[in-house]
């Protein structure tokens, strides 16, 4: 008896299945009702007291062990440990990986040029660091000249003509010396301006600006492309309005309101009782502007606009401050569905 209590052990020792099915055949071969484990329990009843008490051990050892080894590996199957086992379950569901959703600034620029391009605008980016001259010089701030202050600067140290653009209007001075009338071009960027950080004020923000050139292109066309923008952005219902404004690279110039679409008009804190929310600068290129980049200002006319991407978005989605948009907070930045 002892030898069949070793055979089976061995048995029980080196069972090492691959599925489920057949650790349940081994479990009916041993333990069933005329399973061996449960013969040698029928014969051990047969047994003198003495040998009883020789067998007694081992035979319920090997019980335990069988009992243990069969729970251990449906539960290693169960659980999907595919090296115990060596078989993959191809039908079972894969972790899913999260998706992540596109940043807010992103989304409303993206939507800013799609406005654009509906009118026939095109796309162009530049470089980050920027000369003097393509920055200010090309756009009619003279050397010295008050109005760049207006932008605080943050320049190079070892090199004062190399600094970070302040507005992408960069990008247009590169247009203009590299291309031909007619020019319609809508410029995304980031930019940087030396100012103290605060809920409607950033170091780092990023701008749309536009620019058309063609022969006889009129403040007309510039009050036009601003509503259909102003009524795709906030609404059909919205106006716009335009106050005299000063930049030193268009004349005349102007700054755009949108009415405020949270209130209609009638008043409240976010346009602060006005009606009115302020949402970008635009005017007539300047000839001289036309002139530095090679454009026969005689022939060519053409305005230009500019708006903060932040500030629209602040708009857009009624957020009041403008650093969550730089925290990554994953809890601010889920909230905005993909619409581009
Ligand atoms: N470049 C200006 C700014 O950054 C915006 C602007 C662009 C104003 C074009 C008028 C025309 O403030």
């Amino acid at each position: 008896m002892q030898n069949k209590i070793n055979d089976l052990l061995k048995k029980v020792g080196e069972f090492s299945p691959a599925t489920m099915a057949e650790i349940e055949d081994f479990r009916i071969k041993i333990l069933g009702k005329k399973g061996e484990l449960t013969a040698l329990f029928e014969e051990f009843k047969t047994l003198s007291g003495e040998q009883k008490k020789e067998l007694g051990k081992s035979i319920n050892e090997l019980k335990n062990k069988a009992l243990n080894k069969i729970n251990e590996l449906k539960e290693m199957l169960d659980k999907g440990s595919d090296d115990a086992c060596g078989e993959i379950d191809m039908s079972r569901p894969a972790t899913e990986s999260a998706i992540g959703t596109r940043h807010p600034i992103s989304l409303v620029k993206n939507e800013i040029v799609g406005i654009f391009s509906r009118l026939g605008f095109t796309t162009a980016e530049g470089p980050e660091v920027e000369d003097d001259w393509h920055v200010f010089s090309a756009l009619n701030f003279p050397p010295e000249h008050p109005a760049r202050d207006m932008q605080d600067t943050f320049f190079i140290e070892r090199n004062p003509d190399i600094l970070l653009r302040t507005h992408t209007s960069s990008i247009q001075v590169r247009v203009m010396q590299n291309s031909r009338p007619p020019i319609r071009v809508v410029c995304p960027g980031r930019v940087f301006r030396n100012e103290a950080i605060s809920y409607r004020a950033h170091c780092i923000f990023h701008q749309v600006e536009g620019l058309y050139i063609d022969e006889k292109v009129s403040f007309t066309d510039l009050k036009q492309t601003i509503l259909y923008f102003a009524k795709e952005m906030f609404g059909e219902e919205t106006a716009i309005r335009m106050r005299p404004s000063y930049f030193p690279f268009t004349e005349p110039s102007a700054e755009v309101d949108v009415s405020c679409n949270l209130c209609g008009g009638k008043g409240c804190n976010v346009c602060k009782g006005t009606g009115w929310l302020e949402i970008m600068g635009c005017g007539m290129v300047d000839p001289n502007v036309l002139e530095a980049c090679g454009i026969d200002s005689k022939k060519y006319s053409g305005f230009a606009f500019g708006m903060g991407v932040e500030r629209i978005a602040m708009l857009k989605y009624g957020v009041k401050d403008l650093r969550l948009y730089f925290e990554n907070d994953i809890r601010f930045l889920k909230q905005f569905e993909a619409i581009y």
